[in-house]
C-alpha cells in the first residue's frame, strides 16, 4: 500500500444557470490539494490547513474533509486505518465555485487511492454529499459530482441517486469572476422561494431541456439561449454587486451566456474561445475595481478528468 499521496480536485460551476441543484461542470483551475499519509494510530487527523486564513477547523469531526473521509472508512469497514490530512486551499472559500467540494473530493479520492480501493469513483459521491450537508446544511451534488467525475454532470435524481455524465462541445471556454464579497451558500439557499408558479416551472424546464439538448447537439447558440434562470437568479443576483451590469458587459463582449456560479458571488460566462473569455474576465475585473471591489479571475475549458494525483 502507498504511504503518501497528493491529490488535486477541481472547482466546479453548479446550477449552470437554469439547472438549480441538478447540473454542474468542473474547470481546470482553481482547485484544492490534499496530501494524505497513512499513520499508525487508527482514525483521522488533520495536521495542517493552508490558504484558508484560519477559517477551517482542524478538528476532523468538524471539518468537511475529515467527516466525509470518516464516513467512507466506516462504509468499507476500515476503521483500523490511520490517515493524516494536509489540506491546501488554492481557491477562495464561500466563492460559489465549490470550494468545500474540491476539498472533500480531493480527500476522498486520496483515501480511495491510498487504500487501493478499485470501486468506481461515483461510489464516493454519497460521502462527498455528507460533506456538503455539513458545509451548508444541504447535501446537494451539483458541485461534488462534477468535481469527482469531471466534465458536465446531470443529477437526474437524488433519491435514488442517479448521475448522468453529459457530453459538451469542445472548445467551449468558461470565464469566471469572483467578486470579493461574502455569500455563504447556507444563506443563499435560505432566501430562495419555496413555491413557484407552474408557468415559471414550464419556462425553467424548457430551458434545462434546451441546455442539455444543446450539449448533445454541439449547438452553442441553443446552449446560450437556454441558460436563463427565472427562479433563483432574480433573488440571488441581489447579493452580487452590479450583477446585471456585469451581464451586459459580458454579453456585449461576445459571451454565449452569463450567470451566477453555484450560489454566488462568483459569476461565469461561456465563450467560444479563450481570447473572449480573457477579455471578459479583464473587463469585469476592471469594473469591480472601479466600484472598489477586489476580485479573482479564472479562465478554463471544461475539465473532463476530475481529481488527479500530483
Ligand atoms: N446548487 C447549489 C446552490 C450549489 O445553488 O445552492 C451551491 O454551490
Amino acid at each position: 500500500m502507498e504511504k503518501l499521496i497528493k491529490v488535486f480536485a477541481p472547482a466546479t460551476v453548479a446550477n449552470v444557470v437554469c439547472g438549480f441543484d441538478v447540473l454542474g461542470f468542473a474547470v481546470n483551475q482553481p482547485g484544492d490539494e490534499v496530501i494524505m499519509r497513512v499513520t499508525h494510530k487508527p482514525g483521522i487527523t488533520i495536521s495542517k490547513i493552508t490558504g484558508d486564513n484560519g477559517r477551517l477547523p482542524l478538528d476532523p469531526y468538524k471539518n468537511t474533509v475529515g467527516v466525509s473521509v470518516q464516513h467512507y472508512l466506516d462504509s468499507i469497514g476500515r476503521t483500523d486505518i490511520g490517515l493524516d490530512i494536509e489540506l491546501h486551499k488554492k481557491m477562495p472559500i464561500g466563492s460559489g465555485l465549490g470550494s468545500s467540494s474540491a476539498s472533500t473530493v480531493a480527500g476522498l479520492f486520496a483515501a480511495k487511492t491510498l487504500l487501493g480501493d478499485e470501486t468506481d469513483a461515483v461510489k464516493l459521491l454519497p460521502f462527498a454529499m455528507k460533506g456538503e450537508e455539513m458545509a451548508c446544511g444541504h447535501g446537494h451534488a451539483d458541485n461534488v459530482a462534477p468535481a469527482l467525475l469531471g466534465g458536465f454532470v446531470l443529477i437526474r435524481s437524488y433519491e435514488p441517486l442517479d448521475i448522468v455524465k453529459l457530453p459538451h462541445p469542445q472548445g467551449l471556454y468558461c470565464a469566471i469572476v469572483f467578486p470579493d464579497v461574502d455569500v455563504p451558500t447556507r444563506e443563499a439557499r435560505q432566501i430562495i422561494r419555496n413555491k413557484i408558479f407552474m408557468k415559471d416551472a414550464v419556462t425553467q424546464w424548457g430551458n434545462i431541456a434546451g441546455l442539455v439538448s444543446g450539449l448533445f447537439m454541439n449547438d452553442i447558440d441553443l446552449i446560450g439561449r437556454s441558460m436563463i434562470d427565472i427562479l433563483v437568479e432574480p433573488v440571488r443576483s441581489m447579493l452580487i454587486p452590479d450583477f446585471y451590469k456585469m451581464r451586459e458587459m459580458a454579453m456585449n463582449s461576445g459571451a454565449v451566456s452569463f450567470g451566477i456560479s453555484g450560489s454566488g458571488p462568483s459569476v461565469f460566462a461561456f465563450t467560444r474561445d479563450e481570447e473572449t473569455a480573457r477579455l471578459i474576465t479583464q473587463k469585469l475585473q476592471q469594473h469591480l475595481t472601479s466600484i472598489k471591489i477586489g476580485s479573482n479571475i479564472y479562465v478554463s475549458e471544461i475539465n473532463d478528468k476530475g481529481p488527479k494525483i500530483l
